[in-house]
């Protein structure tokens, strides 16, 4: 293994800083796979001539090497009507089938498919057989409750099994599920709910958050508190058993409904172009963005990017993704990808923490993880609680590691590598986004040597580059925009109900390269480091949330005149939410009492994650003559440097005048 000795400049505390972005780039590091795991990978270098030598050719392969078709393809892709793409068009393909039932046909059906460890430390199995049974009864039960093909059906559960069963079990029958995040408040559910005019809601009564119970019904009952809204049904999971209230006609416990319901359920092939799921998003502007995924591409690239950035064994490997399946990473990753390609694979329901801070690698232990799926601020929480954690137990099992949510600082890859991968598995850093349904740029984990902090290559079938200003690719050692160049078969087709915001929002910057947001740099070998977003779009603990959108919240409390909010460096969290308020005229300055109540306030508009970590009532805001707030200049105030260039603003005195209220 080649191992170079720690470059001295290599010691960035977190990526989102100027000055330790250069660091990442002189990073010297490289650990090539060892040559056991390289003669064992399940796929080797060729892969990327071959991609390369016929783009859509590759994907057509991997489309009928990966899933069984009930009607073949006769195009890899149309192309012709930019920005909208078609992925192998005229096939018929059923994602539940693919997941389930053709395992089961393969003789697998013994084969554990979810290994479940509720936060409470209870635990179920479900083989191949017995999730296949599942879901068909799912699928007759919601299609009792006269959900059809094309129907939209919002989820809002928490980590439990039966989030994966109803998302296959919607997908079975070809209705197009909306995940809302069980963190988010009953306001940002309703909104999801009345966009994409869900005709059923599925949630719990609740769950578990740190040993304590927790609600989740609560919040569909005030979502749909008052009428016009399109909800016919509702379908609860009774998860911890506390009291809810219960509206005759509209809610059916789950248990009353779906383990009720007949086991016998034929899929039929969907078109390979028919939606699977649209999942909010934050982006730019306030209103969240439904993204909108098709069946037959995000299916294939989702399954091949599992098998081939995790090395994936499926008779061997145990697979552990700790996303929760209200952010993509647990849809392609989680509900997808590993039930595709025929894996075992554990799910979790709580905290890291709970009931203590070994929890995971009791979890690792117990089920002999292999291959363990992650963001960078769980590692660096786990760094902060001590190695003397993770040592206790056995962690032997692993062979893989993935990270994904935000670019991972050098310290924090060394410390999983070292500590979690016991110097010896690969660490595959995945960029991607909801938008790219599937990983995008990361090493392949047999072949890459790969570099502490960047995700490095594009993956095999995928166009990715760096661009400047006029969209001229940068050469190597230089930064700029990220962009994807060719269509991929994950691609979002669109923003639902919204094509024009889609055209506007991701191909309008550089018209035929699709904009993703993110700033890039090419070191000298060409690698891709992600240096985060270039937009208002903030990344915390690995959850996308919009400078916008929060602003908007704090503006809709009676006390406020005008909010800016930027994401501030931060040590554990990547950023964190940074809040600077002007009180309305007659609102007084409170103190704490205020800055709980605004802090409350968001989480109630928006969920628990929006809330600011820090709220400063300012006199002024900085603004360009145009009236622009320049969140540059309160980024510098909220992460303690010297403000930058303020020339541009229309009264220079602002700044000064900021940071003389924040002395006092
Ligand atoms: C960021 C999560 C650096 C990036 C799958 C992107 C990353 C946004 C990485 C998408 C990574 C995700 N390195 N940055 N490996 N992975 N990001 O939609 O800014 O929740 O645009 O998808 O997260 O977040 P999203």
């Amino acid at each position: 293994m080649s191992h170079d000795t720690p470059g001295p400049t290599a010691t960035a505390a977190t990526s989102q800083q100027g000055d330790a972005l250069e660091n990442l780039l002189h990073e010297n590091r490289k650990f090539a796979p060892s040559a056991d795991f390289a003669a064992n990978a399940v796929v080797g270098a060729e892969v990327y001539a071959e991609a390369d030598a016929d783009r859509p050719a590759f994907w057509a392969k991997q489309a009928r090497e990966l899933l069984t078709w009930n009607k073949d393809f006769t195009q890899a892709l149309d192309w012709s009507n930019p920005p909208f793409a078609k992925w192998f068009v005229g096939g018929q393909v059923n994602a539940a089938y693919n997941a389930l039932d053709r395992h089961v046909e393969n003789g697998l059906g013994d084969r554990v498919a979810i290994y479940f460890e509720g936060e409470p430390g209870d635990s179920r199995a479900y083989t191949y057989a017995e999730l296949t049974e599942e879901v068909k009864k799912a699928a007759n039960a919601f299609e009792s409750l006269g959900v059809a093909k094309g129907d939209r059906v919002a989820v809002y559960l928490p980590m439990i099994p039966e989030a994966v069963i109803t998302l296959l079990a919607c997908a079975r029958i070809g209705a197009v599920h909306s995940v809302v995040f069980g963190g988010f408040s009953s306001d940002a559910l309703r909104s999801r709910i009345e966009d994409a005019q869900a005709k059923l809601v599925v949630t719990a009564d609740g769950t578990y958050r740190r040993g304590k119970p927790s609600a989740l019904k609560s919040a569909v009952d005030q979502a749909l508190a008052t009428d016009g809204h399109s909800v016919q049904n509702v379908v609860v999971v009774k998860r911890n058993g506390q009291d809810v209230d219960w509206h005759e006609g509209r809610d059916h416990w789950w248990a009353d409904t779906v383990e009720a319901a007949s086991a016998e359920h034929t899929a039929v092939g969907h078109d390979s172009e028919h939606p699977l799921f649209i999942l909010y998003t934050s982006g730019t502007t306030g209103k969240p963005k439904g993204i909108l995924h098709t069946t037959g591409g995000f299916l294939t690239q989702t399954a091949y990017t599992h098998k081939a950035v995790f090395d994936l064994h499926p008779e061997t490997d145990v697979y552990w993704c700790t996303a929760d399946v209200g952010w993509v990473t647990g849809h392609s990753y989680v509900a997808y990808a590993p039930l595709i390609n025929g894996a075992t694979q554990v799910m979790y329901e709580g905290t890291p923490d709970s009931p203590h801070q070994g929890r995971w690698w009791e979890i690792v232990q117990k089920y002999k993880v292999s291959i363990l799926y992650t963001a960078p601020t769980a590692i660096r929480t786990f760094m902060k609680w001590g190695r003397d954690i993770p040592d206790k137990y056995d962690l032997s099992s692993i062979r893989v590691l993935g990270s994904v949510g935000e670019p991972i600082n050098p310290e924090a890859w060394m410390w999983y590598r070292d500590v979690i991968g016991g110097n010896k598995a690969p660490i595959v850093d995945t960029w991607w986004q909801t938008e790219t349904g599937a990983q995008m740029i990361a090493p392949l984990p047999g072949v890459t040597e790969t570099k502490p902090g960047s995700a490095q290559v594009p993956l095999p079938g995928i166009a990715v580059d760096v661009v400047d200003e006029n969209g001229a690719s940068v050469p190597n050692g230089h930064g700029g925009f990220l962009v994807i160049r060719e269509p991929w078969p994950a691609m979002l087709r669109g923003i639902w109900g919204d094509p024009e915001r889609f055209k506007e929002t991701y191909w309008s910057r550089f018209e035929t390269m699709y904009f993703a947001g993110d700033g890039a740099k090419k070191d000298e070998d060409g690698d891709i480091w992600l240096l985060g977003r270039v937009d208002d779009v903030m990344n915390i603990s690995g959850h996308r949330l919009s400078t916008t959108e929060i602003e908007s919240a704090l503006v809709s409390h009676p006390a406020v005149a005008e909010a800016a909010v930027v994401g501030a460096a931060d040590e554990t969290t990547g950023q964190a939410v940074v809040a600077f308020v002007i009180l309305r005229g007659d609102a007084v300055d409170s103190g704490d009492e205020i800055v709980q109540d605004l802090r409350n306030h968001v989480g109630k508009e928006i969920g628990p994650i929006a809330k600011p970590k820090i709220v400063l009532v300012v006199p002024e805001l900085p603004k360009t003559r145009s009236g622009k707030i320049m969140r540059r200049l309160l980024k510098d105030v909220a992460e303690g440097r010297a403000v930058g260039d303020a020339t541009t603003l229309a009264d220079n005195t602002v700044m000064a005048q900021i940071a003389a209220s924040l002395k006092k």
